[in-house]
């Protein structure tokens, strides 16, 4: 097991990750866990992450110095670099450059964990301070220009640092120096894969709920929370109880297909709200997007929670289990030093009043990791491949008001859009794809009449984990063919756009 000491970069998940990826299992820790507690976990190397700050900051954000008398081997990224230079005897200072991007660094020594390296390679920098002076029994192994200092290590403690991050996309052998890493230097034995992290999920959420207490759960049909409802259930199976909450802005058939599909799974306690009515209200004239989540998070909270109690009264509830997963996570963080809000969204706001305790099986997992997850547990393959669905539903994708007659024009172009899609085999090749209805209105001509009528804007972009989306390069004529259908098909609609924005800067949904 590799650990990852967390000092807040957005990056240190991305590290773990990777290292998962090399088959090594992985936990972070927070940055300041003491080194008495990081031996108990008997960990085969230590990976220091990115971060905000200086090390010179009153408030900087330093690890328990005594990890460096562990014996363990170190690897310092970015953040990582200069607290080891700062804790070891070097010197840290405001680089007169900041270098941030891509840069190609000359490797001076390619040994340890530059092994197999060319002595020019591109990798990604993203920072301000550096080490000016090494630390007793360090040497550079790698220079560029405006950092003299790029990386150093102490091959006799095994220690090594690296100013530039090895785990982004653009640090062309950075998994390469991360396997040197994690095989030549620590010497660990591959111990991770799916097939692991079936069995040891269960057990761990089995024991987190052997009070036998209940354990509740909302479930919207998409991949995480399903995945999350099969693992409670293998760990808890008589004490699951899922709420599944209507609120009239999913796509066309979907509660009735869910409702099938969970029956089928042999749920115990399964039960559908129908709470349509309560959201379309709320909702009715509002018209910012942020407003509306708000609406539709407290309007659920409210509805999900009156189920809650009348629940508890029958049975003990203690614990609350979410499908959160990590860039879930990432981009609800509240603003701080480390990440900016980017939309208060997902599965992370219910409220502390309901006084149970959060479980959430899928918090370290990205989307891919969650489905092959998913395949491992039994779940049918075309749900787990399923296109993600946002929790605020169509409401998202309609920009302006929602109302009954602009949900029912969504609606039917998605679902030409989808089944298109299916029939033409492009769904697969695609992350997400959908229907967005626009909030102004267009002068066309059918017939001899003109029209002025709903502008649909299609979106479909393949991704890995959502966090950078390209838009999908579907075929003209497969464009044409749904723009074509959707026209002559869809009361409301009399325009079709399809968007070829990225993200960032798009997001991938609307609102
Ligand atoms: P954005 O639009 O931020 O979306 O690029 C990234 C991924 O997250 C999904 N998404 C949501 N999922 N509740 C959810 O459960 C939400 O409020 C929400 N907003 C966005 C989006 O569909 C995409 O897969």
């Amino acid at each position: 097991m590799i650990i990852v000491l967390n000092f807040g970069s957005q990056f240190a998940h991305l590290i773990a990750r990777r290292v998962r990826e090399l088959g090594r299992y992985s936990q972070i820790v927070p940055f300041g866990m003491s080194a008495s507690e990081i031996k108990k976990l008997n960990p085969r190397g230590i990976i220091l992450s990115g971060g905000p700050g200086s090390v010179y900051e009153k408030d900087a954000q330093l690890p328990d110095p005594e990890i460096f008398k562990l014996g363990i081997p170190v690897l310092g990224i970015c953040w990582g670099q200069q607290v080891m230079g700062h804790l070891l005897g070097g010197k840290v200072e405001p680089g007169k450059v900041r270098e941030y991007g891509k840069e190609i660094i000359q490797v001076v020594d390619a040994s340890g964990i530059f092994e197999g390296l060319d002595e020019k390679e591109q990798v990604w920098f993203s920072h301000g301070d550096a080490v000016t002076k090494l630390p007793p029994g360090f040497h550079v192994t790698a220079s560029t220009p405006n950092c003299k200092n790029a990386a150093m290590a102490d091959e006799k403690r095994k220690f090594y640092c690296i100013q530039f991050h090895t785990e982004v996309g653009h640090t062309l052998k950075g998994m390469h120096i991360l396997e040197n890493f994690v095989n030549k230097i620590c010497r660990s034995e591959k111990d991770w894969s799916m097939k692991d992290l079936k069995p040891a999920l269960i057990a761990e959420m089995r024991a987190a709920t052997a009070n036998g207490k209940g354990v509740l759960m909302a479930v919207s049909g998409g991949v995480d929370s399903m995945v999350t409802a099969v693992i409670m259930h293998k760990a808890n199976p008589d004490n699951l109880y899922l709420v599944y909450v209507d609120n009239g802005l999913m796509r066309n058939g979907e509660t009735e297909e869910i409702n099938k599909l969970f029956q089928k799974m042999g749920f115990k306690h399964f039960e559908i709200i129908d709470a349509k009515a309560d959201f379309l209200d709320k909702l009715k004239g509002v018209n910012d997007p942020e407003e509306k989540r708000r609406i539709i998070g407290h309007t659920f909270i409210e509805v999900f929670e009156k189920k809650a109690l009348s629940l508890k009264k029958k049975s003990d509830i203690q614990f609350l289990a979410q499908g959160t997963i990590y860039p879930d996570r990432i981009e609800s963080a509240q603003p701080s030093k480390a990440a900016s809000k980017i939309k208060s969204h997902h599965n992370v706001t219910l409220p502390e009043k309901m006084h149970l305790k959060i479980i959430e099986p899928l918090k370290e997992l990205y989307k891919d990791e969650v489905r092959e997850l998913g395949e491992e547990l039994g779940i049918p393959k075309e749900r787990v491949w399923r296109h993600p669905f946002p929790g605020p539903g169509l409401a998202i994708r309609i920009l302006g008001e929602v109302t009954e007659d602009r949900l029912r024009v969504l609606r039917e172009a998605d679902e030409i859009f989808i089944t298109e899609l299916k029939k033409e085999g492009q769904y697969d090749k695609i992350w997400q794809a959908f229907a967005a209805l626009l909030p102004v209105k267009a002068v066309g001509v059918m017939g001899d009449s003109r029209t002025y009528e709903n502008i649909i804007s299609l979106r479909a972009v393949t991704s890995k984990d959502a966090m950078t989306a390209d838009w999908a390069k579907i075929p003209y004529d497969t464009l044409e063919r749904i723009s074509t259908k959707i026209i002559n098909n869809v009361r409301g609609a009399n325009r079709v756009l399809y968007d070829i924005s990225q993200k960032p800067p798009a997001t991938i949904e609307y609102e």
